[in-house]
This record gives C-alpha cells, structure tokens and sequence, in this order.
C-alpha cells in the first residue's frame, strides 16, 4: 500500500532511517524536507500508530499533477470505478480537505460537491462539515508531478502539550535518535514539562530521570502517567552539577538546554555549554555513554567546540525547525559507544549490528507492538 505522512520539518533523514525498522517492505517514493510517500506491506493500522508521524495518510488514487478542481474532477470518475480499501475509523461522516504544497486550499464548489457524491457512493458516509469524523485530503507537494487522493488515518491518543515543551512527534524522534535500550538508565536533566521524559517512557528502561530547576512549577501540569510511572524519579537540581547522580551511571542523555534566547542564562552562552558539556562527561557511562542534544542552531558552533572539548563525539548532526525557529541537533556518544551503538548487553538485541539508529528504531518497534496488543 503507498501512505503519505508529514512530520517536523528538517527530520527527514532521521525519518528516512527510521522508518525502515518500524514498516515492513519500505520504499520510498517521494520525500521533501517535512513529508514523504512510501510504500509498505504494513497495515494502515500500524502506520497509524508511527509516534514521529504528524499526519499519516493511506494514498487512494494519484493524477498527474494539474489544477486542483481538474485534479478533484478525475477523482471523482476514479473514485466511480475504482474499489475503495477498507480503512480504520468506523464514524459515519466525512469531510473533504485540500492541502497543496504545505497550504489548506479550497475547492470549486461544483468539483467539491462532484467528489463529495462520489466518496459517499463508494463509502456509505455523509458530508459532515464539522465535529469528528473521516477526513479526505487532496494532497499536492511542491516536487512531485502528481496530485494524491489520500484518507487520512486516525492519530494515537496523546497526553496534551504543555505550554514551552516539543511537540510529541519531535520529541519520540529524538529519544528514537537515541537508540534506546531496555537497560538504559536515562536522563533528560532540562526536562521542563517533560517531553521527552513522556516519550521515553513509551519504551523498556531501567530508570527514567527527570530533572529541572523548576520542577514545582512544572509538576503541576505533569499527567499522571508521568507522576505514576515507577521507573521515574524526578529531581530538581542544577543540571551543571546533578549531585544525585554518580559518575558514569546514566547511559543515555536526550536534552533541550535553555537556548539562551528567551530566558537568561546563568553564565554567558560558552561557559555555559561548556559546564553543560562537562556535567554530560561527567554522569554518562564511561564507554557507552550516549547523548542527543536539541539547541539554537545559532549556537551550534559553540556546543559542538563544548561537547568534543569534554571528550565527547557528534556522530550526526541536523538541521530542523522547532515551531520555526532554526535548531540544530546533535547525536553522539562516547567516542566507542557511536561505532557500536547502544544497547550492548541487551538480551533482545539479537539482529547484527545495522548502524546506530537502527538498532534503536527495532527496539522501538518491538516495544510498541508489545504495547499496542
Ligand atoms: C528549553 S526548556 C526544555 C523544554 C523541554 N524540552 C520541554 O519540552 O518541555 C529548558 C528547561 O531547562 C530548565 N533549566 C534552566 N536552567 C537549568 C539548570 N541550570 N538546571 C536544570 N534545569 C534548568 C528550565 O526550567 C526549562 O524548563
């Protein structure tokens, strides 16, 4: 089956190596920056349930690309002769969409009412303009030569975002960067409304440690996953020095420092990547320790210098928009750990050895079908 999905945008290369682990017969078709088609022998069920994916879509039909309303017209006459797949979601209505090169557009009155009657005719649904129910997208990318006809599929529930934190999708992207391990001991020591703590906790772990100077303030809009969840221990300490935690006992860091750009920082910006570096150094495990490290992008430069100062590798880098604002991310470890990967006396880890990411993204993908039965 071919399936669209969006996801934040700059992420594509992690997406692309991840998405191999968790579809099954994955190729890809069309990719830009914030979005890709692939085709996948996997149900639309578990693309449905890809936690990085913004929007997943089940593409029904293609045209080649022309105008919008000539685009809708031939639908309609696919949509006539053609068998429509059985899809999830069982309400009774449905809505028509047009999403044209990263904008919602709008239809002819006359193609929209044409390709209303033809989705109707082929699903049994009814035209709701409003409140829940099935949505149809007409989707055109600025780079690919055709107009999809795509049903898009029903999002996981999903604890709400708090106020300041990375999106859910953003964030299990970064924790999945991390190539997470049933052992791991993590540490996200900026963990503000705990984001990524939340993400982390989706899969295996020894211990989850949320840290933040400001835990009393954040604590209040905790859900009660987090608060319940007994391999979570929260802390609220300076995350320079972390007294409670030991040298080398955490195994991996994911982390989204003040940027220094809406708040201000204790010390000017290169000490204080410097300090943060050195406090990573000092807690992650002497040979495995691994990290992923969300920044300003304008600061990039200077915690790279930190980080590789503190004896620490970037094995990847890139380059992505939070809420629009450039950032930069940077994956790496001990300098042994990034060859080897995470995970290293796992008793599920039983695949030979496929590169850092992937490794983690089987993790993950066990996980969560354990999860979701
Ligand atoms: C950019 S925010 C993290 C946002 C988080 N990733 C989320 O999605 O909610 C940075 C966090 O670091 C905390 N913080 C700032 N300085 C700190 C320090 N020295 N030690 C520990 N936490 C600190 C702030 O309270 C804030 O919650």
């Amino acid at each position: 089956m071919r399936y669209f999905i969006q996801y934040p945008a700059g992420t594509s290369d992690l997406i692309a190596d991840a998405l191999s682990n968790f579809v099954d017969d994955f190729s890809v078709h069309y990719r830009d920056d914030s979005a890709m088609v692939f085709d996948s022998t996997s149900s639309p069920e578990q693309v449905a349930r890809i936690p990085f994916a913004k929007n997943a879509f089940v593409v029904l039909t293609t045209t080649p690309r022309k105008s919008i309303d000539q685009s809708a017209r031939q639908f309609s006459g696919i949509l006539r002769r053609q068998h429509f797949p059985a899809l999830p979601g069982r309400t009774p209505g449905f809505r028509l969409m047009a999403h044209i090169d990263g904008e919602l557009s709008s239809l002819d009155p006359g193609a929209r009412k044409d390709l209303e009657k033809a989705v109707s005719a082929s699903t049994g649904r009814h035209v709701e303009p409003r409140g829940k129910c099935e949505e149809y997208w007409l989707i055109g990318r600025l780079d690919l030569d055709e107009l999809m006809f795509c049903a898009r599929l029903p999002k996981p529930a999903r604890t709400k975002k708090g106020r300041g934190a990375v999106s859910h999708e953003l964030s299990s992207m970064l924790v999945l960067a991390s190539r997470p391990g049933a052992r791991d001991v993590y540490l996200d020591p900026f963990a503000g409304s705990g984001s990524f703590v939340l993400s982390r906790m989706d899969l295996p772990a020894r211990e989850i440690i949320y840290s933040d100077t400001d835990l009393e303030s954040h604590r209040e809009n905790f859900p009660d996953e987090l608060a319940q969840d007994k391999r979570v221990r929260l802390l609220s300490e300076d995350a320079l020095t972390l007294p409670s935690i030991s040298d080398g006992s955490v195994d991996v860091i994911v982390t989204d420092p003040p940027w220094g750009e809406y708040e201000e920082l204790p010390l000017p910006y290169e000490e204080f990547t410097r300090a943060v570096s050195d406090s990573f150094a000092r807690v992650l495990d002497p040979e495995t320790g691994r990290f992923v490290l969300l920044c300003a992008r304008r600061g990039a430069p200077t915690y790279r210098t930190s980080l590789e100062s503190a004896g620490l590798a970037v094995d990847a880098t890139h380059e992505i928009l939070v809420n629009g604002h450039p950032a930069t991310v940077f994956v790496g470890g001990r300098p042994s750990a990034t060859e080897t990967g995470g995970d290293r006396d796992d008793d599920h880890r039983t695949a030979p050895p496929q590169g850092p990411l992937l490794v983690g993204m089987s993790t993950y993908r066990r996980a969560m079908s354990r999860f979701s039965q």
